[in-house]
């Protein structure tokens, strides 16, 4: 394929991305203003753990792929940098992706494409992306062309579903689509859908919302039982069996960078009519302050009162993946600082950095021999693996990996 592709920003997506376009034999760069990243990937190395990936990435470095820390002249831009909340306004922080065209800006030629993969609110582009292209002298639809093309893929599952999932691509202009359409269809093998750009940024963000509002349906029926001693988990198993229902399972928080975060959008542009999806980030936001509370009436019914006889068993914010971005343990730890608690035990088989909290330990047996309570926070592979080895132990399983009995809790 003669076309040019720059990926900017090459993190959870935009690496996973960059190296399967290259793999499938579109001609591309990879661009990250992190140079130490940059470096890692030269030298050969991924920079995060992920099912199927390395072999990815070696089939990319091999197909030519180049990384960069530099910006480069390209056809088409992907830009796939982070969109946070502003934590008091709610609204998109689109700082980022302003940057980023700015970037792509200064090195591009006429007609290039501007496709912003990251997730943004509706009419961010109308807001804060056209202005600042117009602002440079650039005529869109002449000089630029922009998209939206919004990415879904899970982690834990990326190559699979990059390669299966139905993807959006908005447009102002039809033609610009088709050609957006050819680079993702070298991987892509589900139906790429053609709209708007405001629908393209809507849909996204209402993908996410839906997610978080179910999974907060499912943690104020957990908060429901708990108080009247009822089991949630074989209420939403028989529940599950009428034709249209499907709930979701409770657990001890939601984390990550999308479920947690693009909800917020809603909330922030829309505040007199995002009422349910706003109680819904308040339910889920709370679970890891209702854990806690779990935590301290375990502790007292089984005569526990030391904190660092308690072990957080997961650091991420889901299981099998290294990412610990809002993780619902950081959000326990943050509530057990107010509470003056300290002390309590950490380990996460996936998480390479053992600095990110106090009280990281390395080792599963040493983590074991410190502890009295394991609190399940995910349910990582490795546990799955290993749990002949906690059969002794007080077991907290937010997780419900585990059958009831007298010495397992459940949420
Ligand atoms: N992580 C997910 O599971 C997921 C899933 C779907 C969509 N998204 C969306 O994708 C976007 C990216 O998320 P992510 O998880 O990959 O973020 P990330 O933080 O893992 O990676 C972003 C990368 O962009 C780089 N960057 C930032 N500004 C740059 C610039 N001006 N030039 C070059 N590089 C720059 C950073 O150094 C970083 O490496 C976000 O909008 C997110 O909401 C994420």
């Amino acid at each position: 394929m003669n076309t040019k592709v720059c990926v900017v920003g090459l993190g959870y997506i935009g690496l996973p991305t960059s190296i399967m376009m290259a793999s499938h034999g579109v001609n591309v760069v990879g661009v990250d203003y992190n140079k130490a990243l940059v470096d890692k990937l030269n030298s050969g190395h991924m920079t995060f753990k992920e099912k199927g990936i390395d072999d990815i990435f070696f089939d990319a470095i091999s197909k030519g792929i180049k990384f960069s820390h530099e910006g480069v002249s390209a056809d088409i831009y992907i830009v796939a940098v982070p969109t946070p909340y502003n934590k008091l306004s709610k609204k998109i922080d689109p700082s980022y992706v302003i940057n980023a065209v700015k970037d792509v800006m200064s090195v591009c030629s006429k007609g290039a494409i501007i496709v912003i993969e990251s997730t943004i609110s509706p009419s961010t582009m109308d807001k804060y992306i056209r202005p600042v292209i117009e602002k440079n002298g650039f005529v869109i639809g002449k000089d630029i062309h922009i998209a939206h093309a919004p990415e879904r893929i899970i982690p834990g599952n990326m190559v699979y579903e990059l390669q299966h999932n139905s993807r959006t691509i908005g447009v102002d202009e039809p033609y610009i689509g088709e050609k957006i359409k050819e680079i993702y269809s070298s991987f892509c093998q589900n139906e790429i859908v053609i709209t708007d750009i405001k629908t393209a940024e809507m849909t996204k963000v209402v993908e996410n919302t839906f997610r978080d509002i179910n999974i907060a349906f499912a943690n104020e029926l957990a908060k429901i039982c708990r108080q009247d001693n009822m089991n949630v988990y074989e209420i939403i198993k028989i529940a599950n069996k009428h034709p249209r229902v499907n709930i979701l399972q409770p657990g001890p928080g939601v984390g990550g960078h999308c479920i947690s975060v693009d909800p917020w959008f809603l909330v922030g542009d829309y505040p007199n009519l995002a009422l349910l999806t706003h109680e819904a980030r308040k339910i889920n936001d709370s679970m890891p302050e209702f854990v806690l509370e779990r935590i301290s009436c375990i502790m007292e019914e089984r005569g526990i009162t030391d904190v660092s006889r308690v072990g957080l068993y997961g650091l991420t914010y889901k299981e099998d993946v290294d990412d610990v971005r809002e993780s619902p343990t950081l959000q326990l730890l943050e509530n057990m600082k107010k509470h003056l608690a300290s002390g309590v035990k950490v380990f996460d088989p996936m998480v390479a950095n053992k600095n990110i909290v106090p009280n990281m330990i390395y080792d599963f047996d040493e983590f074991l021999d410190s502890i009295d309570i394991l609190v399940v926070m995910v349910a990582h592979s490795h546990l799955k693996k290993n749990i002949n080895k906690i059969k002794d132990k007080i077991i907290f399983d937010t997780r419900n990996v585990f059958e009831l009995n007298k010495n397992v809790y459940k949420l």
